[in-house]
């Protein structure tokens, strides 16, 4: 009897168990940096599995945003054919905002909910982490830089947003005004119906990062004139509803999480965030 029940329950458990969750690792690093958070979801989940990519590893996490874009995007739409119940997404940095994207680009995904830990959602404009990669560069002359040709060749020329040039930004910028549609093309509605159909979009940044700046941009806040940062509600990507992010929130479905105390290069290495703001939304 007992047998036969434990038999009914793990049934019970293969049929309506966890879903699989997708970790989309950071800038500069690969998927090593994701296996304390992957290590967790499956103790705390058990059955769980978890799709660690390992795409885009170490310097080859500077190629373009497209580029990523498109071939993890390949990868997750072939694992989402075979979970037709549907699965979880998470990026960390870099990761967090290719994930979005593709998420923006398959938009025949089957996402459930979609995790965002500190990636720069509505851009970059700090230097701290750069100099591991261009020791010279200064933040009021990268723009020379990253509003190039050549500049839009590299994944943070793709997302960076410098506050006082933002002509050169609309202009040259092949990516970041795409996505967030400020500029409108034959993809916007895409872009849109990709965000829209999210179960939940969870976004996780904080005070303390000391990475992305501002750190806002982690919950699509951003900076106006003059480095006044603006949060998302009084943006026009929220108040126009430019990629859905409103019909999220209409709909209870926009979770935005600020917790103070974690340095950017933590956020994917500390077990209490994965324990109070992610397992959560991994159900
Ligand atoms: C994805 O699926 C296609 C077609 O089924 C296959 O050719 C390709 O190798 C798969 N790619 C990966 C990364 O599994
Ligand atoms: C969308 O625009 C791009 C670039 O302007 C163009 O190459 C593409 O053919 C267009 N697609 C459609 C479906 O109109
Ligand atoms: C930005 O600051 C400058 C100098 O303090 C000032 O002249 C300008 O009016 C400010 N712009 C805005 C939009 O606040
Ligand atoms: C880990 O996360 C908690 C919040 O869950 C935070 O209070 C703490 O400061 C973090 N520790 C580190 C070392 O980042």
């Amino acid at each position: 009897m007992k047998l036969i029940l434990l038999l009914i329950f793990s049934n019970l458990f293969i049929t309506f168990g966890y879903k699989p969750v997708f970790l989309m690792h950071g800038i500069m690093t690969g998927s090593i940096s994701m296996e304390i958070i992957k290590g967790r979801i499956e103790e705390k989940h058990p059955g769980t599995i978890v799709y660690n990519t390992d795409r885009f590893g170490g310097w080859s996490s500077l190629e373009s945003m497209w580029y990523q874009v498109q071939q993890i995007g390949n990868d997750l739409m072939n694992i989402t054919k075979q979970h037709p119940e549907g699965i979880h997404l998470l990026g960390y940095s870099q990761g967090a905002l290719l994930a979005r994207t593709i998420l923006q680009t398959f938009t025949d995904h089957n996402v459930h909910n979609f995790i965002s830990l500190s990636g720069p959602q509505a851009g970059q404009y700090g230097t701290n982490f750069l100099h591991l990669i261009f020791p010279d560069l200064a933040l009021k002359s990268a723009f020379e830089l990253f509003y190039s040709r050549v500049g839009q060749h590299t994944s943070v020329g793709n997302y960076w947003n410098d506050p006082y040039h933002q002509t050169l930004y609309l202009e040259y910028s092949q990516y970041l005004p795409y996505v967030n549609n400020e500029l409108k093309s034959n993809k916007s509605d895409d872009f849109k119906k990709g965000i829209v159909k999210l179960n939940k979009m969870i976004l996780i940044g904080g005070p303390d990062d000391n990475v992305i700046t501002p750190w806002e941009s982690s919950q699509f806040g951003y900076y106006g004139a003059n480095e006044t940062v603006i949060n998302l509600i009084d943006r026009d990507i929220y108040k126009e509803d430019l990629i859905g992010l409103k019909t999220l929130d209409d709909d209870g479905k926009l979770k935005i999480v600020t917790v103070p105390g974690v340095d950017h290069f933590m956020w994917h290495l500390n077990v209490s965030i994965v324990d109070n703001y992610i397992l959560p939304f991994l159900d």
